[in-house]
């Protein structure tokens, strides 16, 4: 089941950062995410009341859906669970009246380059050197969102 996070799982949604991106959020950074109007922190968990087993959190920026955060915890990857919270975000956004998604992708990422490419992103130009600690350019992925 997908459903917007709670601030208990802060804690665990770091944990799942931090295993899974470089330069992961704290718990904190998640913390305010889910107070902050403006974001959606959406989680996966098998049974209600369960510790998420991934999640997305997006961020409302007039007519673009920008996507900040991803990750799934390893053990349950490739199992649909990022194509389901992105397409929850994905309907929250044509809700919010946001005319496009957006993000940006290490390009070393293949895994998640390939995920993005799978659920129809195009990559829309370069952000050379964004990236430090591992140093690398950034992918910038459009998809245009329709009902
Ligand atoms: C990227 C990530 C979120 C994908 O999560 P996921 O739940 O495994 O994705 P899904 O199961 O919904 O994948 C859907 C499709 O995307 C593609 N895909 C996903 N992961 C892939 C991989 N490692 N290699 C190739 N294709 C992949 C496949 O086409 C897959 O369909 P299939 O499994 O039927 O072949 C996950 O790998 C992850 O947490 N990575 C670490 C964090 C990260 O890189 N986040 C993105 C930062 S911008």
């Amino acid at each position: 089941m997908t459903e917007h996070a709670c601030l208990g799982d802060c804690r665990t949604l770091a944990r799942i950062d931090e295993v899974s991106n470089a330069g992961a959020w704290s718990e904190n950074a998640f913390y305010e995410s889910v107070m902050n109007p403006s974001y959606a922190v959406i989680v996966y968990r098998d049974e209600e009341g369960e510790e998420p087993a991934g999640f997305i959190v997006c961020e409302f920026q007039g007519d673009l859906l920008a996507i900040d955060e991803i990750a799934v915890l390893p053990a349950r990857r490739r199992c649909g669970i990022a194509s389901a919270l992105l397409n929850v975000a994905a309907a929250e956004g044509i809700r919010r009246n946001c005319k496009e998604i957006t993000l940006e992708v290490r390009s070393g990422n293949a895994a998640a380059i390939a995920f993005y490419d799978n659920v129809g992103f195009q990559a829309a130009g370069v952000r050379k050197g964004l990236y430090k600690d591992p140093p690398d350019d950034a992918i910038v992925m459009m998809k245009k969102l329709t009902q």
